[in-house]
């Protein structure tokens, strides 16, 4: 089939290489001519994990390529599309669907063919109906349907989860479209059972009900890890018991410093919005955003704390910026709220994360940042892990006690073994452990 994506960002550009990559010919289009040059080139403009040899591959085989304007592919194309960003919107937190709007009518503009235009960008129950509407104001003569088929991609195993998808989930008000999913999903959906087709409105929702869910479990076991510090209970073991219900199951039960990334804040409060604007309140998502907000102040003061109460002049060492492991991505970082917090009350910091450093730069001040962790922990009163990358499951611990100035950790992630810290004369702090 031949696919046209419009938007290179996260979304678009892992879609259009692993849709090219199973065969389909792919034309990914943005406006930033700059980065359809660099793409053309094989520069993806991020880090996730094995997607720059998908497009060099796919570049080369010719079954991808890259363009700063539509008319063409769009013409051409069975399929396109629609990949652009739905950041927060100023005021309300509502998704902006600004770029989803501009890019809906240049679409219809140059359609020639019957075509399948799909939303994969997060967008707020009913912008199906208002893309469609915008799209036959723009030109009446096109022939085409458009279908809701919201991403589930996460950061880090992408590609991963492009090829071995839980669910797909198609939103079409319109059957004309449903032999071209079939069609479009052939190479990965196998025979078809992981297609589940609804309603384009309840497809819509279930992105952003999916992802408030997770967000949500995220915040309570951060409360139950709380509620486990203070009456003496383990949230290792309150996390495996609750996962081994299958009802409950065992993923995003790992306590943290709050959730980030370029989705769950997002889609939270744009949920949150939606419900506003139904009247019909979210009253839990609410409660997860407002959890999560104080959880990062909460996370500056535990390692304030752990210091004796004062960090003024004092170096702590951050391990680990990015909102998650194996991305660059630090929108909405819980690292940056930790750090802006303690540098407001006179810290200095030192910092390093394997992928993170040069986004970080961009948003993060008088940061010192380090070339590896134990540059970073040199002369530190404190070490604080903030993201879970695996080369911190393996630090040389006697080297950092050797090179602090106190020895003490701050295990956001509860990554390391309390045991074996203590044994070494570290003072350790993780999640809901008991002292
Ligand atoms: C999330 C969803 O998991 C994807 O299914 C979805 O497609 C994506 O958003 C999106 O809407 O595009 P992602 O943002 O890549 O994916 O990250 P997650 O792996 O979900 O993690 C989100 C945050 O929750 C991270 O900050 C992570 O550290 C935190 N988290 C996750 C925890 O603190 N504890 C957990 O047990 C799990």
């Amino acid at each position: 089939m031949r696919i046209a994506v419009v938007g290179t960002g996260y979304v678009g550009l892992v879609s259009g290489a692993c849709f090219a990559n199973v065969g389909h010919l792919v034309t990914c289009i943005d406006l930033d001519e700059s980065r359809i040059t660099d793409l053309s080139n094989g520069k993806v403009p991020f880090f996730e994990p094995g997607l720059d040899a998908m497009v060099a591959e796919n570049l080369g085989s010719g079954r991808l390529s890259f363009a700063p304007d539509m008319a063409q592919s769009v013409a051409n194309a069975d399929v396109v599309l629609i990949a652009v960003g739905t950041p927060t919107r100023r005021g309300d937190g509502q998704a902006e669907l600004t770029y989803v709007h501009a890019a809906a009518k240049a679409i219809a503009v140059h359609i020639r063919n019957f075509t399948v235009v799909i939303t994969k960008s997060t967008v707020p129950v009913g912008t199906g109906d208002e893309v469609e509407q915008m799209m036959r104001r723009a030109n009446p003569a096109a022939d085409f349907v458009v279908v809701s088929n919201p991403e589930f991609l996460r950061q880090g195993n992408a590609i991963k989860d492009f090829a071995y998808p839980d669910r797909i989930i198609v939103g079409i008000d319109d059957a004309q479209a449903k032999p071209v999913i079939e069609q479009l999903y052939a190479p990965i959906s196998e025979d078809g059972n992981r297609l589940v087709f609804t309603g384009r409105r309840s497809a819509e929702l279930t992105k952003y009900a999916a992802n408030a869910f997770l967000a949500m479990k995220v915040s309570f076991i951060n409360e139950i890890a709380d509620l486990c510090e203070k009456t003496g209970a383990d949230v290792r073991d309150v996390s495996l018991g609750l996962g081994l219900d299958p009802r409950i199951g065992p993923k995003f039960l790992a306590p943290g410093p709050g959730f980030g990334g370029s989705c769950f804040p997002k889609d939270t409060l744009a949920l949150a919005q939606t419900g506003r604007e139904f009247g019909s309140p979210m009253r839990l998502v609410e409660a997860t955003i407002a959890i999560n907000e104080q959880r990062k102040h909460a996370m500056a003061q535990r390692i304030i704390d752990t210091c004796g109460g004062d960090v003024h002049g004092k170096k702590i060492a951050v391990l680990g910026l990015t909102f998650k492991p194996n991305t660059d991505d630090l929108r909405d970082a819980s690292s940056i709220a930790i750090i802006e917090a303690l540098q407001g009350v006179g810290a200095s910091i030192a910092a390093y994360d394997p992928q993170g450093t040069r986004p970080a730069q961009a948003i993060l001040h008088d940061v010192e940042f380090c070339a590896d962790p134990y540059a970073a922990a040199n002369n530190a009163e404190c070490l604080v892990l903030v993201t879970e990358w695996d080369i911190f499951r393996s630090l040389d611990f006697n080297r950092i006690h050797a090179s602090m100035t106190s020895p003490r950790v701050v295990d956001l992630r509860n990554i390391f073994d309390p045991s074996v810290l203590q044994s070494l004369g570290f003072r350790y702090r993780g999640l809901g452990l008991p002292e």
